[in-house]
């Protein structure tokens, strides 16, 4: 029988329309014995670390329900694409993983740009999709399909902001975000609100160009503007030259805050001591104090011989919420799924217990960490609502 792979290898066109015919016989067969679920991530890439670690918590989930016997006595498959950490690969990943491979949802993707990207293709053709990572807001809006096991931007943006205000007792912050991306300037402007209402006042405000290398204009640009912190909701590979650089021309890492972008172990690969001090708000921490969490860490550690970091514990969640919706879910129709996932209550994660809401998003707590020692510690916590 062909594989799938056998077909893409098939250079020539006519050949190609042949055998489209077998392997759409195929991909029947399989979708009768299997549930067929796809997954785009950014596997390789600029945001590489991103997809990988997310597909090791899919990956645990994943032979986890098959161990435990599927769901309605049938064994889940996930198809990975790498979208290549783009937008314009995650549209056509989308599109192949529904019309080719009969996915009846999708798993993906971490940054915003690439969920908004694949959301539209899902969305437009009513297949649920369930996004473990993206946290910009417009993800889900108005999309009755798209789903997210994570906050919004607007909760994390007003958490960083309180805890700056607060918990700091800062008044006098710098923002310094990816001017075109929807994550960065999104989470940059929620921020804002939150930060202003609060009484604080945003005394300087940059936005860098994406493909950015040399910072330290902008930088100095910042420091000129006296700021008690500087709140930078960019990636982490933005935010290891970024550190790097303000380290030279004096800026200290407690003078930085951050979003969930920064989970990466190569932050702290490439700017543990630039970033000493450093708080960031996140899904997760490798330390968190709850319960519901232990087992999944046990397992992730038997597996892949390391501790599971956010983006892991957030594929693992998204993969389990989904799960659980088929589970429930009346029948096997994309439909029936979508109906299932909005009824998530009290869903017990590794990043906490989630309920969706009507909005598709997800109420769950925001944890703050900080950056110390070359690690990542839980600081403290606040509810999403
Ligand atoms: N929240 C980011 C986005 O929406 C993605 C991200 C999540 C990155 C978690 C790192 C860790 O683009």
């Amino acid at each position: 029988m062909l594989t799938r792979r056998s077909v893409i290898a098939v250079s020539s066109l006519a050949a190609l329309v042949a055998l489209g015919v077998a392997g759409a016989g195929c991909s029947k067969k399989v979708a009768e014995s299997e549930i067929v679920i796809g997954s785009f991530l950014s596997l390789t890439g600029s945001d590489s670390t991103f997809g990988l670690d997310t597909k090791k918590g899919i990956d645990l989930a994943l032979e986890q329900a098959n161990a435990a016997g599927g769901i309605k006595g049938k064994k889940i498959k996930v198809i990975y694409e790498d979208d290549k950490s783009t937008a314009a690969e995650a549209t056509q990943k989308v599109q192949q993983l529904i019309d080719r491979d009969k996915a009846i949802a999708i798993l993906g993707e971490v940054a915003s740009s690439r969920t908004k990207a694949g959301g539209l293709v899902a969305n437009a053709k009513k297949i649920p999709l369930v996004t473990p990572s993206s946290t910009a807001v417009e993800i889900t809006k108005g999309r009755d399909y798209v789903f997210r096991s994570c906050f919004t931007d607007a909760q994390q943006g007003d958490v960083a902001a309180r805890f700056v205000r607060e918990k700091l007792g800062k008044t006098k912050v710098g923002l310094f975000y990816a001017a075109q991306d929807t994550y960065s300037s999104g989470l940059a402007q929620t921020f804002r609100e939150s930060f202003e209402k609060r009484g604080g006042k945003i005394v300087v405000s940059k936005g860098f160009q994406k493909g950015d290398t040399n910072y330290t204009t902008y930088l100095q640009e910042l420091k000129a503007g006296n700021p008690e912190i500087i709140f930078a909701p960019v990636y982490y590979n933005e935010m290891v030259p970024i550190a790097r650089q303000a380290k030279q021309i004096g800026l200290a890492g407690s003078t930085f805050v951050g979003g969930d972008g920064w989970d990466s172990a190569e932050l702290l690969e490439g700017a543990a001591a630039e970033l000493e001090g450093a708080y960031f708000t996140n899904h997760y921490a490798p330390d968190v104090p709850w319960e519901h969490s232990k087992a999944f860490m046990a397992a992730f550690n038997a597996k892949h011989k390391a501790a599971p970091n956010s983006l892991s514990a957030q594929g693992y969640d998204a993969a389990r919420m989904l799960f659980d919706a088929i589970s429930r879910a009346s029948d096997l129709t994309p439909e029936s799924i979508r109906v299932a996932l909005t009824q998530t209550k009290d869903f017990k994660g590794a990043t906490g217990i989630l309920t969706i809401d009507a909005e598709r998003n997800a109420n769950k707590p925001i944890v703050v960490v900080k950056i110390t020692g070359n690690a990542f510690k839980y600081s403290t916590e606040y509810s999403s609502q």
